[in-house]
């Protein structure tokens, strides 16, 4: 064990990297020649703008600021553009134009709409009762919140859905890698191994395909948020999860004091809007933690974040403890599934369906 958190402190000290690099293995799960015959959204890389004039500095200042693809280029205000040191009002207003041009502008079809929304992948729980509850398992494109009292399997989940997000689609996989940023030092690659067995997965492989990074504060962890834009957008369509472990606890440290609640909301806000938008710049599933810490939350049992992680995340899971081992979760709010619960069990293998 002790080996274990030194493997993951030596990591951290360069920021994201995959959890188990010194291995010599590095065949991964994911299949490349799957995965192009696989559906997938345009990606366009922001270097497709030098071919319509834009300097490479300027790509450079847009890449500081974690914009990585035409998308989040169409997707990012021009107020907030101008704001991104070294570029002007002119230059704004000239990438905004290209980006439109490439990527289309305004209303489409709601068949085409249709269309898009049918590349959404749905990653598997470990759970047949929690996926039935969630339509077939956590949506890409979207944010999945799981709020609840300590040890409910917040965690555990997190760490179920990194091995099944690797899993191929027709057994309820994402057939993707999985990137986990973690604030509370809790994320153990000896889970990762035991869950990926129960898949009959290689654990190494499985391993190789997360990328892993602690977050010591919040201004770290909105860092590693533009990092791993960067990732994503180096290997596109490769990774179809993001976890964030706890989404929340590293800003209720940062803004304890009582007149510093709405820089911390705003602050949350804005890493909410940049998690939202990823999702869908990517097709990706982002799962993220809240915390249950008891300090600021008088009842455990309700989300934390108050009205900001309302509205940014699109699925908000409650989980509780029941009978026995015995979990429960409750949809909290979802866009289009039903009020109900589900009973789920955590086991060696992660998050499973209960055994009686
Ligand atoms: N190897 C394992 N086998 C079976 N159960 C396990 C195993 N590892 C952890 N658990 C169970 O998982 C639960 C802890 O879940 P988890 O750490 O996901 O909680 P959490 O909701 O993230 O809590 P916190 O709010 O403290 O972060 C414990 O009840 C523990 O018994
Ligand atoms: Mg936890």
């Amino acid at each position: 064990m002790a080996d274990q958190s030194v493997l993951v402190e030596t990591v951290v000290n360069n920021g994201i990297c995959s959890i188990n690099e010194s291995r010599s293995i590095n065949q991964p799960t994911v299949n490349q020649e799957d995965m192009a015959d696989c559906e997938e959204i345009d990606i366009i890389c922001i270097e497709e703008l030098t071919k319509e004039g834009i300097n490479v500095s300027d790509i450079q200042k847009l890449k500081s600021a974690g914009i990585y693809t035409v998308r989040a280029v169409q997707m990012t205000t021009r107020r907030n553009m101008c704001k991104i040191k070294g570029l002007s009002e002119a230059k704004v207003e000239k990438i905004k134009e290209i980006a439109n041009s490439l990527m289309g502008d305004g209303f489409i079809t709601a068949s085409d709409y249709a269309d898009m929304r049918a590349l959404v992948i749905r990653i598997t729980t470990g759970s047949k009762e929690f996926d039935k509850l969630l339509g077939g398992g956590i949506q890409s494109m979207s944010i999945t919140e799981a709020f609840g009292e300590f040890r409910t399997g917040k965690t555990q989940l997190a760490h179920t859905l990194c091995v099944t997000s690797q899993l191929p689609i027709e057994m309820g996989g994402g057939n993707g890698k999985a990137a986990y940023i973690d604030t509370e030092g809790t994320f153990r690659p000896d889970r990762i191994q035991a869950i990926a067995e129960r898949f009959n997965l290689d654990s190494n492989v499985v391993l190789d395909n997360i990328i892993y990074a602690r977050a010591h504060n919040s201004e770290q962890q909105m860092d590693l948020l533009i990092q791993v834009v960067s990732k994503f957008a180096e290997e596109p369509g490769t990774y179809k999860l993001l976890v964030i472990d706890s989404i929340i606890a590293q800003f209720r440290t940062d803004y304890s004091g009582r007149g510093e609640l709405s820089e911390r909301q705003q602050k949350l806000n804005i890493m909410l809007a940049r998690l939202s938008r990823m999702s869908e710049e990517f097709n990706i599933a982002i799962q993220s933690d809240p915390g249950a810490g008891l300090t600021f939350v008088p009842d455990p049992k309700k989300p934390v974040g108050g009205n900001v992680i309302a509205h940014a995340s699109t699925t908000r899971l409650s989980l509780r403890k029941g009978r026995g081992g015995q979990r429960i979760v409750k949809i909290y709010d979802s866009p289009d599934m039903p009020e109900s619960e589900a009973v789920y069990e955590i086991s060696v293998g992660g998050v499973t369906d209960c055994s009686e």
